[in-house]
């Protein structure tokens, strides 16, 4: 700790003293004020504390938390293998690393919290970094990501969480696997735009068990669900009261976005329908994200609402779309010009893979396997594979997705809340061809 921040801790209190001991209790008859008590060096340890990226994960990190400021909001922090503390100025006091204050919406629930976020940039990729928030807090930990994909490495996906028993079962099989970094696509803690409780619950969650086995704080990367917005469909980035700033740092301007890992991994993280259209502006603006995309070793898209659903009807009626049936109008022909390699979905609260396909057929050769469904916390029985010619293997079983990157190879192994595993496949490098 530098001697300026030495001084500024002690004027602090010395002032803090003085102030509360002139407004202290001082009751009617009684000759000497009572002393206030102060707390012997409070520990600033937000329960809601987590990690997310807004900006490329091999050289950022952005710390976010829910609740109330600490007394001096700035973060400082070390590469833990040069051992130098960079101290950030205070909140407010551009440049780095600035804080921002987001309004947490009271509709019900907390009031009187904020979010809080700080990016850190410039980092040191394939490092591991610690961090204190102001001076008086726990040290915390993270790893940013690699510069190149030299080395394997594992990320977590998964969907439909809420806020129950399973819900926190599985986050705890997640941090055991020591992913990189938990994906959730949607429908994180069922909140539907009303509930501050649910949101701040979801997040008090995911930062009590998303540590790995080695201490580090694990990132959030979320797609957006019909449960984060008030009105579920056809509404705007406005109507995700909780999802917004939460996650606003990456959804800056459209609730659908890329996140880049160097130039090795590119994850697709799109809207089905929430809080933007499917058909229009983000089918042109998909295009060209994949064909920009074309030569990255992992091009992953992610959506909430399934291409091809395990449970829901598939096909609508009475002039109604099937569930999936705009996706599979609109994106899945990009998917498949493009090369995506795997697109990874949720909302109908099962286990599901599919076959590889091919316009909705089974190809073997150069078809895309959609896998996920979406049960973390959430559960339905999904339709059997006969019903269902384009599903591979189904489950009624909450589970996530551990998946891991080795070179231009993926597998991908599904287990349930208690690490049991329920299915392992791998994808490999497709041809990719541009117009
Ligand atoms: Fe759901
Ligand atoms: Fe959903």
């Amino acid at each position: 700790m530098s001697s300026a921040l030495s001084r500024r801790r002690f004027l602090g209190t010395s002032l803090g003293l003085a102030a509360a001991a002139a407004a202290g209790p001082h009751l009617l008859g009684q000759d000497k004020p009572t002393l206030p008590t102060v707390p012997a060096d409070p520990l600033f340890a937000p329960e809601t504390l987590f990690l997310t990226w807004q900006g490329d994960p091999t050289t950022t990190m952005t710390i976010q938390w829910v609740g109330k400021a600490a007394d001096e909001p700035y973060i400082s922090y070390n590469n833990r293998g040069k051992d130098e503390w960079t101290v950030g100025p205070l909140a407010a006091k551009k440049p780095f690393p600035f804080i921002e204050y987001l309004f947490w919406p009271g509709v019900s629930g907390p009031t009187d919290h904020s979010v809080f976020r700080a990016e850190l940039t410039g980092l040191s990729p394939g490092a591991e970094y610690e961090f204190k928030i102001g001076l008086n807090s726990p040290k915390y930990r993270f790893r940013t990501m690699p510069a190149k994909a030299t080395k394997a490495f594992s990320f977590i996906s998964g969907g439909d969480c809420g806020v129950n028993s399973h819900a926190l079962a599985n986050n705890v099989i997640a941090a055991k696997q020591d992913p990189m970094f938990v994906l959730i696509g949607g429908d994180l803690g069922y909140d539907n735009g009303t509930s501050g409780k649910t949101a701040y619950e979801f997040i008090r969650n995911y930062s009590k068990t998303m540590i790995d086995t080695q201490g580090r704080l694990i990132p959030l990367v979320t797609c957006i669900g019909n449960h984060e917005v008030r009105g579920s469909y056809n509404k705007t980035l406005k109507e995700a009261t909780f999802f917004t700033p939460l996650f606003g740092g990456l959804y800056k301007e459209t609730s659908y976005t890329t996140l880049d890992f160097g130039d090795y991994l590119s994850l697709v993280l799109l809207d089905t329908g929430h809080a933007a259209p499917i058909a229009g502006e983000q089918t042109e603006w998909l295009d060209k994200t994949l064909a920009d995309r074309a030569g990255r070793p992992h091009l992953i898209a992610v959506n909430h609402v399934p291409c091809y659903p395990s449970y829901r009807a598939s096909e609508g009626k009475l002039g109604t779309f099937g569930t999936g049936e705009q996706q599979r109008k609109h994106w899945v022909p990009l998917f498949e010009k493009h090369q995506v390699d795997i697109v990874l979905e949720h909302h109908d609260h099962t286990f599901k893979r599919t076959h590889p396909l091919k316009g909705g057929v089974v190809d073997d050769k150069t078809g895309i396997v959609y896998l996920g469904d979406g049960s973390w916390g959430k559960l339905r029985i999904p339709k059997p594979a006969e019903q269902r010619p384009y599903l591979d293997a189904v489950s009624a079983t909450y589970h996530l997705t551990l998946h891991r990157l080795e070179g231009e190879k993926r597998y991908h192994m599904a287990m349930d809340e208690f690490g049991k595993v329920l299915d392992i496949t791998a994808t490999g490098k497709k041809p990719r061809h541009r117009d």
